[in-house]
């Protein structure tokens, strides 16, 4: 494919300008594709001589490819309830979120919805997503089933919730099982992987969190998800269920919770301490910003982050997100930051989004970044798409310019094309 190419080799700083070596960019550029992977990147002219006679040329040159987008965060089976009004964690969650998950005890919904998740994802750019299902085994087989259908890379648990929840979405003691027979079934298969997902600490006992912890020990390849100090209601509510806990982040570590392959949603309310005690591990935060705004849960510190070398990866979190998409996810988390001040430079963010995400996850060997022997999944945008994005990037004189203009004026409109395993699968469709 000839077009413009972006894609960070390492973490660009967080200067104005990105530090030298971390950004690679070709005006005009080749991404030579072969089956599942790329095969070569660079200039057009230089990589030419080298392309086989009968190659195929896709002439994109008014686009602008990026690796996929990648979304450490999100709840597939909350599709429906976006943008519910006027709650916050605790409330939301039980005036419409628990109701939306019990409709998961039925499999055809359960298909349905991946289906339609997976369409909104890749109409959004995301490639790859980490996923919470509900607490139905069932949600996550059927999910996974449309995943490997289009030889997606993704990763998803089933939802652990043995107490504080409705009847009906309470897992007991089968939910380990169920946890146990779903790893059996879907983790390494394909480009799929499993990450073992108690909710959060209020909705499971001190037994269901000592057995998934033996879970990761069982098996280092799994991933954990969870959510971490979102909301002040939260916090209180986990300080009366774990008095003999020192604070919220140890409750997840006394179980074995905490690792390299850890994602925590939200972590908003932490002092340093635990911050350190992440960096430590190698766990990554969720920072999620649009869902934070809506849900009013307060705002992220990217400062005390990077000063304490906590990882921070970039999700949307819907159901309480306000969007998939990746330019939104950046623009709620510019917004974030000016309230902070803090401010988010469009190299930090688009880093973020992609290899910065795929580092994270300790996905960066497989995605987020065009380079050879990786999986070709990537995003093909135009940033001519809107009449409003024309005027502001044919304005721009930097490219810096140009893919700030993006993070603040793009949406789906601007995805041309997504394309995952060597394949496009969706081409937008105005
Ligand atoms: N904390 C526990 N469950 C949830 C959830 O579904 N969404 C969010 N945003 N926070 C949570
Ligand atoms: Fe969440």
């Amino acid at each position: 494919i000839r077009a413009e190419l972006i894609s960070f080799a390492r973490d660009p700083g967080i200067g104005d300008t990105p530090e030298p070596g971390s950004l690679e960019h070709y005006g005009d550029g080749l991404l030579w594709l072969k089956g599942q992977h790329i095969h070569a990147v660079g200039h057009f002219n230089e990589l030419l001589p080298s392309l086989p006679e009968n190659s195929d040329v896709l002439d994109y040159r008014d686009k602008l490819i990026m690796p996929g987008f990648i979304d450490t965060h999100v709840h597939y089976v909350q599709l429906d309830i976006m943008a519910s009004y006027g709650r916050q964690l605790l409330d939301w969650l039980n005036d419409y979120t628990f109701p939306e998950e019990c409709r998961f005890a039925n499999h055809e919904h359960a298909e349905a919805l991946s289906n339609a998740f997976l369409d909104e994802m890749l109409r959004a750019g995301t490639t790859t997503s980490q996923v919470f299902g509900s607490s139905h085994q069932g949600s996550v087989d059927a999910f996974f089933t449309a995943c490997q259908k289009r030889r997606l890379r993704m990763l998803a648990g089933k939802v652990l919730m043995d107490r504080n929840a409705p009847e009906a979405l309470m897992d007991g003691t089968t939910g380990i099982a169920a946890s146990e027979r779903l790893i059996e079934d879907w983790h390494g298969k394909q480009r799929l992987g499993y990450s073992v997902t108690p909710r959060f600490a209020p909705t499971s006992t001190k037994t269901q969190m000592d057995a998934a912890g033996a879970l990761l020990r069982n098996d280092p390849s799994l991933w954990l998800q969870t959510h971490l100090a979102e909301n002040s209601g939260e916090l209180d509510w986990v300080a009366e269920l774990f008095p003999g806990s020192r604070d919220y982040l140890s409750v997840y570590e006394e179980a074995g919770l905490v690792g390299s392959r850890s994602t925590f949603a939200h972590g908003i309310h932490l002092d340093n301490g635990m911050r350190k005690r992440l960096a430590e591990r190698g766990a990554n935060i969720a920072f999620c910003p649009s869902s934070n705004l809506f849900l009013g849960s307060g705002l992220f510190d990217r400062e005390a982050a990077n000063e304490t070398g906590m990882a921070f990866t970039y999700a949307s979190d819907i159901g309480a997100g306000t969007d998939l998409s990746g330019f939104d996810t950046l623009k709620s988390a510019y917004q974030v930051g000016q309230l902070r001040g803090q401010p988010l430079t469009a190299w930090q963010g688009f880093y973020g989004l992609t290899k910065g995400n795929a580092k994270a996850l300790s996905l960066d060997s497989h995605i987020g970044q065009l380079a050879p022997t990786l999986e070709a999944d990537f995003v093909v945008i135009d940033t001519q798409a809107t009449s409003l994005l024309k005027r502001r990037i044919n304005h721009c004189k930097t490219l810096g310019e140009r893919l700030f203009a993006l993070m603040m004026l793009a949406d789906d409109r601007a995805i041309y094309e997504t394309w995952a395993g060597g394949i496009c699968q969706h081409h937008r469709d105005n």
